[in-house]
């Protein structure tokens, strides 16, 4: 198990990993993406790194044999999805969500019958299977624009996450009817920590992702995906940021912006300042290593499934590439 021993032999060990990595990665054509809430030595060992939607477009375009996804299941289905063909593998298995666990198929097939004639919006962390009874899949980045798209009076059903859909009710004055569902770490921010923070730190700006309790977005400066706050963060002339969202962005912000300072938001009940997904960190650099080695475990779509569940990615991706997000 990699830590951050700062030793010799861990730092040529992690060298080595790397090494064993680029070569595999060569030898079988294998595109590695990461998402921002990967660990950090994942996210500079990726070809590419991004958000929810950056991740489904580059597997949408790429001509590798093999895509592996350091995120989580629902990224490798949507990348399995959109490439039947290719091998998609995910470095740790049991690396789920617990906002598309929120969403269980059955239950949810169950809300589309007792409410018919509504349009379907899935946001992009849900199950394949939840996504083919989906009419149109959003991430974050474009879940406002995709809602304004359809007309004003149009009923929609939006799930799972009831904070992004309050809050993509707020913005465009929809009325979309609400799956209950959340995400474990956005919901576990303590406003209360943040205050704290905002007293200590009084120039900072408060960058929240849109799956947090609508008591943190009324704080915030700026509310948006994770590209969406590090595109903010890079452009702004503020020097400070207080960051509510999985603490794995303030690695491609520092980057970004070595001259700013990011500022983790604090969960609720944890000794820890910053708030860390427990599923994406299940992904390290010798999982990444051993599913390049062993080409497991590999994703897999029933193929029914997979076919419906494309048509609500591929009017996402259409609509995006559109709007020219
Ligand atoms: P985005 O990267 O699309 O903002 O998604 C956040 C998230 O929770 C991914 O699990
Ligand atoms: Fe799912 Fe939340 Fe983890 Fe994102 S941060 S993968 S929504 S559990």
């Amino acid at each position: 198990m990699m830590t951050n021993c700062p030793s010799n032999s861990c730092t040529e060990n992690k060298k080595h990993l790397i090494e064993e990595i680029n070569r595999l990665r060569k030898e079988k054509n294998c595109l590695i993406l990461a998402h921002y809430y990967q660990r950090s030595e994942l996210q500079d060992v990726a070809d590419y790194v991004g958000d929810s939607l950056a991740l489904a477009q580059w597997a949408a375009k790429t001509d590798a044999d093999m895509i592996v996804v350091c995120g989580v299941h629902f990224m490798g289905e949507t990348a399995k999805i959109l490439c039947p063909d290719k091998k998609v593998l995910v470095p740790d298995a049991n690396a789920g969500c617990s906002l598309a666990d929120s969403c269980p198929v059955n239950e949810f097939a169950k809300f589309v019958k007792e409410n018919k004639g509504y349009t379907v919006i899935s946001y992009v962390n849900t199950s394949a299977a939840v996504k083919a009874y989906t009419d149109v899949v959003v991430t974050s980045t474009n879940a406002r624009q995709i809602v304004e798209s359809f007309p004003e009076n149009e009923k929609i059903i939006f799930g799972p996450d009831r904070n992004l859909g309050n809050y993509i009710n707020s913005i465009t004055g929809r009325n979309m009817k609400l799956w209950n569902g959340a995400c474990h770490v956005h919901e576990q921010f303590s406003v209360e920590k943040i205050l704290a923070l905002k007293k200590k730190y009084p120039q900072a700006e408060i960058l929240a992702h849109p799956e947090c309790k609508q008591v943190l977005l009324q704080m915030a400066n700026k509310i948006g995906s994770t590209a969406a706050l590090l595109k903010y963060a890079v452009s702004s002339d503020k020097k400070q940021f207080i960051v509510a969202t999985e603490s794995g962005i303030l690695h491609e912000m520092q980057k970004q912006c070595p001259d700013k300072e990011f500022i983790p938001a604090p969960p609720e009940d944890a000794a820890c300042a910053c708030n860390e997904c427990n599923y994406m960190r299940l992904n390290t650099l010798e999982k990444l290593y051993e599913c390049l080695l062993n080409e497991t475990p590999e994703i897999t779509v029933d193929k029914d499934i997979a076919e419906k569940a494309l048509i609500p990615i591929r009017r996402m991706l259409d609509i995006s590439a559109r709007l020219g997000l």
